[in-house]
């Protein structure tokens, strides 16, 4: 059994779930596979209306929705309902895509012939999911994964079980077969033994997972070995460049929120916060100021961060903690580490000890050769560094090899063009936040970031669908392609005289 608890409240059980061993696993998978080619035979466009039903009823279940994630995951109530507001927009997209779903005409080399490309389902998807976006990232596999024809199979975090069987629920309210989505909880190594029987039987034909980038390689490798290649969204070392025409205090609301929204549990969080060396004493000084005074607690109440999404995550934060070497600076609170009534952080609203709550870290001074540099830290901790060119921001942004996300404050068309061009990041934002993606934009990234494979808008249906290309030859002869040509009269010594 797996027992979720409110990480704002670790005595307030939320959810007991059974744990699913890899032969059940193994089971909905079968189940799911078997019902698929029923699902595929319903036209797109009735399927694009069951998805225009799910995205109203979560649309009308918004709130209560909203409030178990706050409950269970911890992050704070409006950006719980942000979150669910990128699942209604993901249906509102592909409710239309149903209508569309286009295939191609395609004008043959021969007479009396046509040719055409058709998108196919590619079959029975297993969708493996995170805790720290427990409907939204779900939302971007399961919905377009359906609309194009797939059964799915849904493994999400076992930190937000209530939450996944919630959002399964308004799916199937929706109109979607029980045996098309099966979600199932269950552990990691489980999961694993479950994917590569599946992938072996053939009754799993596309992989989804959002998560590490230890992880994504295991499970990327293990599709490999079946000829698959499995949709990947892993971890960020997101930079931030603040150049000195930027506007500052804009450059610093981005990153406050980018940094320490959700507590610093996004994929897409700020990493590192490059600042020319003309302003880095200013920029820091009030950044350090900025968060030192935010609000941390309650995630019900008006803060920048509630609690982290378990004590799993606040393990991982602490053991970042010990990677600050003596020529950093560490500011943005009263401690660091654990927040509680003995550890604690000036202003927090609530109760630290009932929670698993962490104090917010700046780590100053950071160099290319730090561990902190290439590490994905996945909590609240933002390490700032300086540079002196652009070209010196663009190479430490790229250098750890991370490629999600990535940002540019300035007022100079060129410093956004150069760093457009030269960034390797999958994401760039000018002036913004790297957190924050709208959800019909290709999302994904390079590197260890990813495989390539990108989610959201008409490019994720490269993930759900295989072109399928037919010819068809009317001329009732053999016409062989590229063998009868069609003779072209003409002379090609014509030389134009005036
Ligand atoms: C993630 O953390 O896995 O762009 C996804 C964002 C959100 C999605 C984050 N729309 O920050």
């Amino acid at each position: 059994m797996f027992t979720s608890t409110n990480p704002s409240n670790t005595n307030e059980v939320i959810a007991t779930v059974p744990e699913a061993t890899a032969t059940e696993i193994l089971a909905i998978l079968r189940t799911a596979k078997k019902a698929q080619k029923g699902w595929a035979k319903l036209p797109a466009p009735t399927r694009g209306r069951i998805i225009a039903n799910v995205g109203r009823l979560v649309e009308s279940n918004k709130e209560t929705l909203a409030k178990l994630i706050t409950k269970e995951m911890g992050k704070v109530y409006s950006e719980a309902l942000g979150e669910v507001q990128e699942v209604v927009d993901t249906c509102d997209f592909f409710l239309g895509e149903g209508r569309r779903l286009y295939g191609q005409t395609v004008p043959s080399e021969m007479q009396n012939k046509n040719l055409f490309t058709f998108r196919m389902p590619v079959g029975n998807v297993f969708v493996i999911t995170a805790g720290n976006f427990p409907t939204a990232v779900p939302s971007w596999y399961i919905v377009p994964a359906l609309l194009s024809g797939n059964s799915v199979v849904w493994k999400p975090s076992e930190f937000t079980p209530a939450v996944a069987n919630a959002l399964t629920a308004i799916f199937h309210a929706g109109g979607v077969p029980q045996d098309i989505l099966m979600t199932v909880v269950a552990d990691g190594g489980q999961t694993f033994t479950a994917l590569e029987s599946g992938l072996k039987e053939g009754v799993i034909n596309k992989v989804g997972f959002t998560g590490s980038t230890e992880v994504g390689r295991k499970i990327g490798a293990k599709a490999g070995e079946y000829i698959q290649s499995a949709c990947l969204e892993l971890g960020g070392k997101n930079p931030m460049v603040v150049m000195p025409d930027a506007n500052i205090d804009l450059a610093l609301d981005g990153a406050l929120f980018a940094g320490f929204g959700t507590a610093g549990q996004r994929c897409t969080s700020l990493g590192t916060l490059w600042i020319h060396d003309s302003i880095y004493d200013t920029v820091l000084s009030k950044f350090a100021a900025l968060v030192e005074n935010a609000a941390v607690g309650d995630p019900f109440k008006d803060v920048l961060f509630g609690p982290m999404i378990s004590q799993k995550y606040l393990d991982n934060h602490l053991s970042h903690l010990k990677m600050v070497q003596s020529h950093h600076k560490v500011l943005g609170s009263t401690s660091t580490g654990q927040i509680t009534a003995t550890n604690p952080r000036k202003g927090f609203v609530g109760d630290p000890d009932k929670g698993i709550f962490a104090h917010p870290v700046i780590v100053a001074g950071i160099t290319k050769n730090d561990e902190l540099y290439s590490t994905e830290t996945f909590g609240p901790l933002v390490t700032v560094g300086k540079f002196s060119t652009l070209d010196e921001a663009i190479e430490l942004a790229n250098g750890h090899g991370y490629g999600l996300s990535s940002a540019i404050y300035t007022n100079d068309p060129q410093n956004v063009w150069r760093f457009r061009e030269g960034i390797s990041a999958g994401m760039v934002s000018i002036n913004n936040s790297t957190s924050g993606a709208e959800a019909h934009l290709p999302f994904g990234g390079n590197g260890l970031s990813g495989n390539g494979s990108r989610q959201s808008g008409i490019w994720v249906l490269d993930q759900f669908t295989r072109w399928q290309s037919m010819n068809w030859d009317w001329s009732n002869k053999l016409q062989k392609a590229q063998m009868d040509l069609i003779e072209i009269k003409h002379d090609p010594n014509f030389v134009l005289k005036i």
